[in-house]
């Protein structure tokens, strides 16, 4: 009897079934009432006591490889089957749908790609900063009351360390490393300590250019501004530049667009002035220069930083801030034509 238990297992390993029917077909013949394992069951009834373990031993055996190979197949086949049913390989695909590039980084691209068109360079510097390369290096004294105008937050326990407030910081990494000439593009986040609202954001970006070379003048400025602003917002665009002050430029000054909407008629926009203002720029105060090791006997050069938040919102009519960092696919999507 063992010889045939023997037999029997080797057969069992190497069963095969093409389909549901064959392996039926192989349940009955080993595993039925009628099987091969049940008729042993019935023989071992007639073996000697003195071998009845040994042959029990082997039965058991053969009963629970026989399930076994029974159930394998049988999962092969349900494998198979969910594959023919789930994978029709004929079917039209599902339409994808592609991401559309954010809006600021849009625009962002826009404004590197014009000044690139001048022979800019991007350069960029750390988030974390040390008060040396956002302030003190850009001649804001030590109790200049500059500092207070931009709310800036200090890393706890580390009062010379700060988030950068505005890109003009990395001016001050190229000075440092690199003499004129300069001609440097510097796009980047910048954070205030702003309390969020539809006009305000804690964290915003800008973009800086600065350009260092000798006999730089504020023509050369202007000339730059002009051609900035015609290819960014269309050839009838005019600008303005108006006096003010910054630390680190002097003179300063503030531009203005003719408004984009009205094209300089006056609404609500521009709250009827016909003019929007979208950076500040100056000449590099020789203080900056020297303090970055740049010789301002020989060298000038001048400076600009906008915010690209708000190149945006003209652009685009965007009139809630949050909604550049909400994520929102309905907001998002709508770019989708834009380059
Ligand atoms: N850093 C200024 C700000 O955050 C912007 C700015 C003004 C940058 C004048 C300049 C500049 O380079 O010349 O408001």
């Amino acid at each position: 009897m063992i010889d045939r238990i023997k037999s029997l297992l080797k057969e069992v390993e190497e069963l095969k079934a093409a389909n549901a029917d064959e392996l039926e077909a192989l349940r009955i013949r080993y595993l039925s009432k009628k099987g091969e394992v049940s008729q042993l069951m019935n023989d071992f009834r007639n073996v000697a006591s003195e071998q009845k373990r040994e042959v029990g031993q082997y039965l058991n055996q053969l009963k629970e490889q026989a399930q076994q190979k029974i159930n394998d197949l049988r999962d092969h086949f349900a494998d198979n089957e969910a594959g023919t049913v789930d994978f029709d390989l004929t079917r039209t695909a599902y339409p994808l749908p592609s991401g559309t590039r954010h809006p600021l980084s849009i625009v962002r691209q826009e404004i590197c790609d014009i000044f690139g068109r001048l022979g800019f360079s991007i350069a960029e510097g750390p988030e974390i900063e040390d008060d040396w390369h956002v302030f003190s290096s850009l001649n804001f004294a030590a109790d200049h009351p500059a500092r207070d105008m931009q709310d800036t937050f200090f890393i706890l326990h580390h009062p010379d360390i700060v988030l950068r407030t505005h890109t003009s910081s990395v001016q001050t990494r190229v000075m440092e490393k690199q003499q004129p000439p300069i001609r440097i593009i510097c796009p980047g986040r910048v954070y205030r300590n702003e309390a969020i609202s539809y006009r305000a954001h804690c964290f915003f970006h800008q973009v800086e250019a600065l350009y260092v070379d000798r006999d730089v003048s504020f023509a050369d400025l202007k000339q730059a501004l002009l051609f900035f602003a015609k290819e960014l917002f269309g050839t009838d665009t005019k600008i303005r530049l108006r006096p003010s002050y910054f630390p680190f430029t002097e003179p300063s000054a503030e531009m203005d667009i003719s408004c984009n909407l009205c094209g300089g008629k006056g609404c609500p926009f521009c709250k009827h002035t016909g003019w929007v203002e979208i950076l500040g720029c100056g000449m590099v105060h020789p203080n900056v220069l020297d303090n970055c090791g740049i010789d301002s006997q020989i060298y000038s050069g001048y400076a600009l930083g906008m915010g690209i938040e708000r190149i945006t919102n003209l652009k685009y009519q965007v009139t809630d801030l949050r909604l550049f960092s909400e994520n929102d696919v309905r907001f998002l999507r709508q770019f989708k034509s834009a380059h």
